[in-house]
C-alpha cells in the first residue's frame, strides 16, 4: 500500500494535518537532539521527514532510516537522506545494541505485531539507549473526540482519495487509530517490552503524541 501512495505521500500528510506534521516532527528532533545520541535508527522511514528533522538537528549523529517500502525509500534518498536501508522493522539487519536512540513515527501502528516490533527495537538500542514513538491517537476530551473521528470517518477518507488518487488506501486509518493504545495504554506496551520510564507528550490536542521510553537493562 505504501508503495502505491508513496509518490503522494508528503503531501496528503501536509494537507490532512494542516502543516501540523512539520511542527511534530520538529519537537520530536528536539526531544532526541537532547539525548545527544551519535547512531540513530528512524524505524518506518518512510519518505524520510522525520530522520531529515533529525539529521537537521543533529548534523554530527549518524542517522539510518528503515522500511519496507522500496518506493518511499527512493523518496527518501531523493530528499537527501543517504543512509536507508530496505528491511522489515521485525527483523531488523543489525546486531545487538547497535543504536543509542531509536525513533518511528506514524510506523508502530502500522506494524502487525507491535510487540515484536518493541522487543526489536529494543534488541538493537544500547544498554542506557532511548526510544521515541510518534503517532495518532485519541484526543482525550469528549468533544474533541467526537469531533476528530467525523473528520478522521467522514472527511479524511474522501480528501484522501482525492490527493492520493487511491480509494482504498487510507480506509484504513481510521479504524488503525482507533484500534491502537494510547497515552498510558501505548506506555504500558512499551514498558512490558524491554523498556522503562517512559513519557507521555499529547500534541494538537492530543490526535497526536510523543512517547519517550528508556532501554530496561538486560
Ligand atoms: C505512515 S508511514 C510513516 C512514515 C514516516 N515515518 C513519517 O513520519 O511520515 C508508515 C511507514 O511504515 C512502513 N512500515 C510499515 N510496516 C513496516 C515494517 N514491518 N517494516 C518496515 N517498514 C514498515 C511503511 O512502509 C511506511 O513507509
Amino acid at each position: 500500500m505504501f508503495n502505491r501512495v508513496a509518490i503522494r505521500y508528503d503531501l496528503a500528510n501536509h494537507v490532512l494535518s494542516g502543516g501540523c506534521d512539520f511542527l511534530w516532527r520538529r519537537r520530536a528532533a528536539e526531544i532526541v537532539s537532547k539525548w545527544n545520541p551519535p547512531c540513530i535508527l528512524d524505524v518506518a522511514t518512510g519518505s524520510g521527514d522525520l530522520a531529515l528533522s533529525l539529521k537537521n538537528k543533529l548534523p554530527a549523529s549518524k542517522v539510518t532510516g528503515v522500511d519496507f517500502s522500496s518506493d518511499m525509500l527512493a523518496i527518501a534518498q531523493r530528499k537527501g537522506l543517504r543512509d536507508t536501508i530496505m528491511a522489515d522493522a521485525l527483523q531488523l539487519p543489525f546486531a545487538d545494541q547497535s543504536f543509542d536512540a531509536v525513533t518511528i513515527a506514524f510506523g508502530l501502528r502500522n506494524m502487525r505485531d507491535w510487540t515484536a516490533a518493541l522487543l526489536e527495537m529494543r534488541r538493537v538500542l544500547t544498554q542506557s539507549g532511548h526510544l521515541l514513538v510518534l503517532d495518532f491517537s485519541l484526543p482525550q476530551n469528549s468533544l474533541v473526540r467526537a469531533a476528530y473521528r467525523f473528520y478522521l470517518h467522514y472527511i479524511l477518507p474522501r480528501v484522501c482519495a482525492v490527493l492520493t488518487r487511491d480509494k482504498t488506501a487510507y480506509q484504513y486509518l481510521g479504524a488503525s487509530i482507533e484500534n491502537f493504545p494510547s497515552n498510558r495504554a501505548l506506555c504500558d506496551l512499551i514498558e512490558a517490552n524491554g523498556f522503562v520510564n517512559t513519557t507521555v507528550t499529547p500534541l494538537t490536542a492530543g490526535i497526536v503524541t510523543l512517547y519517550t521510553a528508556e532501554a530496561r537493562a538486560l
